[in-house]
């Protein structure tokens, strides 16, 4: 058993690792602001500390609370339209809490320390699958942020010998199998849950960006990594860097699927049509975004289990349906169940 630091955990990926973590018999404390989280995201059996990673005394006082064996850091601004209109408050926050952490982590003897990274980072990139060994080269400012992050964690190890993993997630989705935990953010940017929206009536139309990309359908691609296998890989990427050395994966499915496939796959899940518009491409979106998921298969045995886009949107319809105000429906059932 092993103890934890888990950063936006009350958040939608963050909340998805803490009940795996959790699961195997990990001891999980939860730090988190609860701005875009929801307490009622945090499994039972973990501790949730409310506070925010500006607060440094806060951090060190709870790194100082018992031993830790690692961080994981979730807690980000994370929008990208966002981080153009305020790129200095992306850049400054991202890479400034990181930072911090990291030296809160280092002071309190923790050795290990995951960050969650970004495709974002890769920009536009030169070829797909999208390796390791491609290019970074952000075009957001909240992919610079996360890469002047991961610089900032090359330094930690360099000088201190904290070891650390760089996730780079591509597009998180679906929800928790057994239905405990799903995704809700306000706003709400992605396409999945966008999708499910439209066709539960809880949301607008889809807008569908692009129809003329050089795609088989028009319509762009992207990798959707299920977020329970997510998960997995922050388990064992965590075993790793008990004897291994810092490390940098790309964490996607390895397959792409079109925003018609997305848009057909939720019809499949609910059973009628999902209300959509056509529109036109956004800017800076490019046409193909797929993972090569070779290195972190090779080297930790990981391999995605929910990766068929019908159990990634299955699972994301059936978590909205029963849930149709999300966690704030969930805390009222539960206040009227004790009532
Ligand atoms: N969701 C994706 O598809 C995706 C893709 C690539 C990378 N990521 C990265 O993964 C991480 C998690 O993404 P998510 O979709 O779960 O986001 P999320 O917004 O659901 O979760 C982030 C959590 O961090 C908390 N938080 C934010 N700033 C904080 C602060 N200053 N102090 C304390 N708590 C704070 C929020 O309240 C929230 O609970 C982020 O770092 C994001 O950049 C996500």
């Amino acid at each position: 058993m092993a103890r934890y630091l888990v950063t936006g955990g009350a958040g939608y990926v963050g909340s998805h690792v803490v009940l795996a973590l959790l699961n195997r018999g990990d001891d999980v404390v939860v730090l988190d602001n609860l701005r875009q989280g929801h307490r009622e995201a945090v499994s039972p059996g973990a501790e949730l500390v409310v506070g925010d990673l500006a607060d440094h005394k806060l951090l060190r006082d709870t790194l100082a609370r018992g031993q830790f064996d690692g961080v994981l850091h979730f807690a980000a601004l994370s929008l990208v339209g966002e981080s153009m209109r305020d790129p200095m408050r992306y850049i400054a926050e991202n890479l400034s809490h990181t930072m911090w952490l990291a030296d809160a982590a280092v002071r309190a003897g923790v050795r290990r320390f995951v960050l969650s990274s970004t495709a974002a980072l890769f920009g536009l990139p030169t070829r797909i699958p999208i390796d390791e060994a491609e290019q970074v080269a952000p075009v957001s400012a909240y992919g610079e942020s996360k890469l002047m992050a991961e610089r900032g964690l090359e330094w930690a190890d360099r000088i201190h010998g904290l070891r650390s993993a760089s996730l780079r997630y591509f597009n998180a989705a679906g929800a928790d199998p057994g239905g405990r935990l799903g995704e809700d953010h306000n706003p709400e940017t992605h396409l999945i849950p966008n999708a499910v929206n439209a066709v539960l009536g809880l949301g607008p139309p889809l807008t569908v960006f692009g129809t003329d990309y050089d795609t088989p359908d028009g319509t762009a691609i992207r990798d959707y990594v299920h977020v329970a296998d997510l998960a997995d890989a922050h388990l064992r990427v965590l075993d790793k860097l008990v004897d291994g050395p810092s490390c940098r994966y790309n964490v996607g499915s390895g397959t792409g699927a079109s925003v018609m496939e997305v848009i057909a796959a939720v019809e499949r899940a609910a059973g009628r049509p999902v209300p959509h518009t056509l529109g036109p491409r956004r800017e800076g979106d490019p046409p193909v975004l797929v993972a090569s998921n070779e290195r972190l298969r090779q080297e930790t045995g990981w391999s995605p289990r929910l990766g068929a886009l019908d159990d990634i949107v299955g699972t994301a319809y059936a978590w909205r349906a029963r849930n149709p105000s999300g966690y704030k429906g969930m805390a009222v059932k539960k206040e009227a169940v004790s009532a």
